[in-house]
């Protein structure tokens, strides 16, 4: 298959685009909005706007970025994408020792658990927001080193977090709790158990984004000594109206 000089596989599915030395990957953002979610591991503003065609081809209204640094937004805003929502980056030193989560959390990631995380997630977010197992799976490959992190009640599973290391920098990918348990202090022991896998693996920072309107999230990181970092990321579009 071939769109300027694109390869891809068949969509909608997780694709990988490539054009000569330029890679990238693309899912369906979720299954209720009909856009892309588009990550470039390498190229330029050519690449990101050839692979913005291919998707459109193929019947996508809209293609997202995933979140990008600031020293990232050249080559979206070159490509014609737009800033379509802002998100905060927290950070967190690991130096020193992290408090011990009061729920229990155990290791996860077995095929049940990862469907049952799946439906907390749908559950959890909203419609823009859920990212179905395709995107839990990107999570937890985002790093070359992650572990799937599971809080149970009764046997069944209720809350979860994704952590990922790269190098010394730990990152929080992920969490949710079911909204009928929220609010019992389950969050926190998953925010402590990330931490503390990722302190343990030699991180000594922990880095997470969210939402700017995200107050239970932020509230409960701060409390767990995160600080608002000054710069944002965001998550550029490019709808296919847009398109010549
Ligand atoms: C964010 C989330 C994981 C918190 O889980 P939780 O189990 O409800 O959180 P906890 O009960 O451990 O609460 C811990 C702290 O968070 C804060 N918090 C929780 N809910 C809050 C709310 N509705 N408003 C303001 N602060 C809130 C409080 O500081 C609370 O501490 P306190 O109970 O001592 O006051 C949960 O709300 C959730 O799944 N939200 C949807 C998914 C999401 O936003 N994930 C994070 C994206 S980055």
């Amino acid at each position: 298959m071939s769109t300027n000089g694109i390869r891809g596989g068949p969509w909608p599915g997780q694709v990988v685009l490539r054009r000569r030395w330029a890679k990238g990957h693309a899912r369906p953002w979720n299954e209720e909005v009909q856009a892309a979610g588009l990550r470039i591991e390498r190229g330029g503003a050519d690449f990101v706007d050839a692979c913005f065609h291919w998707l459109v081809d193929r019947g996508c209204d809209e293609v997202l970025s995933v979140p990008v640094h600031p020293q990232g937004a050249g080559i979206w805003e070159s490509a014609g994408f737009v800033p379509h929502t802002e998100l905060r980056l927290l950070s967190r030193s690991l130096i020193d020792a992290v408090a011990e989560p009061t729920h229990h959390v155990r290791p996860g990631g077995g095929h049940g658990d990862w469907t049952a995380v799946a439906a907390i997630d749908d559950r959890a977010f909203d419609r823009f927001w859920r990212v179905g197992r395709l995107g839990l799976a990107d999570a937890a490959a985002a790093t070359p080193r992650s572990k799937l992190l599971v809080a149970d009640v009764a046997g069944e599973p209720i809350g979860f977090v994704i952590a990922g290391i790269s190098l010394d920098v730990g990152y929080l990918q992920r969490m949710a709790v079911d909204p009928a348990v929220q609010g019992r202090g389950i969050g926190r022991s998953l925010v402590r158990a990330a931490l503390r896998w990722a302190r343990r693996r030699g991180a000594r920072t922990m880095l997470l984004n969210t939402q700017l309107d995200n107050r239970p999230a932020t509230t409960l990181y701060r409390s767990e000594g995160f600080e608002i970092l000054p710069e944002r990321l965001t998550i550029f579009g490019r709808t296919a109206e847009s398109r010549p």
